[in-house]
């Protein structure tokens, strides 16, 4: 049975809201609400350098990623506490939850925390004990994906993964983030491929502000499943034809690339040109706190600005769940469900 039927536009962003989906590219730092930064800083006594929450979001205005960065890490410096890890993942449950969002997988930080003093088993407890709990009360199954900061040197980078190792029954993949340009996913070989050993998932930020180039290393040296963003790549024929071929999923976060300038708007995206090449692209909020919009929020202003329909909603969110790091009967349960939310709308 095809479950996709005409309908009407207007029926539209109801169904985007309604079908169950997977999240698979947002870094739980990223959705730390400016109310929660002003919380923690509160709890903690730390000093903020914004007087109020408003004044805080009016300086989200970036121009470019490092711009955000920039805000970004210092928004994430009132963690300090087991319990601060837990607030932040499970206020993001909540949300997913409300979205329909049935699974997550969850990018951190743990350099981001641990140059601080905060120790990676404060930041890994709290942030599972989050996911057992959005799981047991919400619904919403989460798996951790620790990433490396790629503006830090890959001996760094083997020295974050030897602290995380008495962890590793809690991670389930490897990934990274930071600045794309000047940081080539070559520069992380040795560590990716010890990654691998590992048995561990991996997945890298490629093509986001970086050339077509880098998502080619990230596949070819790196050796990634799944690549962050790529939206770059649509300007290289041979790598979209690698792309598809492969099934490669792209994790694309529409409203961040508005935000960080990658697009000048949301109507000259080119999500609906990666789809049409038979990509496994997905939709994702990438920093929702800081980007304007969860994953509902996404995948309706996108729909609403560049056109595309019921049948384009059916793929994005079934191949979330086929590029998600969860079982082939957990996949196949989540499928079945997404058909049969789209039977109610036809
Ligand atoms: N790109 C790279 N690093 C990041 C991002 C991003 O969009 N968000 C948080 N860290
Ligand atoms: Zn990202």
């Amino acid at each position: 049975m095809n479950p996709i039927r005409p309908m009407t536009r207007d029926r539209l962003p109801e169904l985007l809201r309604a079908m169950p989906k997977a999240e698979l590219h947002i870094h739980i730092e990223g959705s730390l609400e400016p109310e929660l930064i002003f919380a923690l800083a509160q709890r903690n006594g730390i000093d903020m350098a914004y007087s109020s929450v408003a004044e805080l979001r009016q300086a989200y205005a970036f121009t470019n990623l490092q711009s955000f960065l920039d805000i970004y890490y210092a928004g994430a410096s009132v963690l300090i506490t087991e319990q601060d890890f837990y607030d932040m993942a499970y206020a993001y449950f909540v949300k997913a939850a409300g979205d329909n969002v049935v699974h997550a997988e969850l990018f951190f930080d743990p350099q981001t925390h641990t140059a601080r003093g905060v120790s990676i088993d404060t930041v890994i407890r709290g942030l599972y004990r989050a996911c057992v709990d959005a799981y047991a009360k919400l619904g919403v199954s989460g798996s951790l994906i620790r990433c490396f900061l790629r503006h830090l040197s890959e001996q760094e980078a083997f020295e974050t993964l030897e602290q995380a190792l008495p962890y590793r029954d809690k991670i389930v993949g490897i990934g990274l983030d930071s600045g794309e340009v000047g940081n080539p996913p070559e520069k992380f070989a040795r560590v990716f491929a010890r990654c691998r050993e590992l048995g561990f998932h991996l997945v890298a930020h490629a093509g986001e502000e970086g050339p077509p180039a880098y998502v080619w290393t990230a596949l070819d040296v790196l050796k990634v499943e799944r690549i962050d963003h790529g939206v770059q790549s649509s300007k290289d024929a041979a790598l979209m034809q690698r792309l598809a071929s492969d099934r490669i999923a792209l994790t694309v976060c529409p409203l961040s690339n508005l935000k960080l300038c990658v697009f000048p708007d949301l109507a000259s995206h080119n999500l609906k040109q990666l789809l049409d090449a038979g990509l496994a692209a997905t939709v994702n909020s990438d920093d929702p706190a800081y980007f304007g919009g969860y994953m509902n929020d996404n995948f309706t202003q996108t729909f609403a600005a560049t056109g595309l329909q019921a049948q384009h909603a059916y793929t994005l969110a079934r191949n979330s769940f086929e590029a998600s790091f969860i079982e082939a009967s957990a996949k196949r349960r989540y499928i079945d469900q997404l058909d049969a939310c789209f039977a109610t709308f036809a």
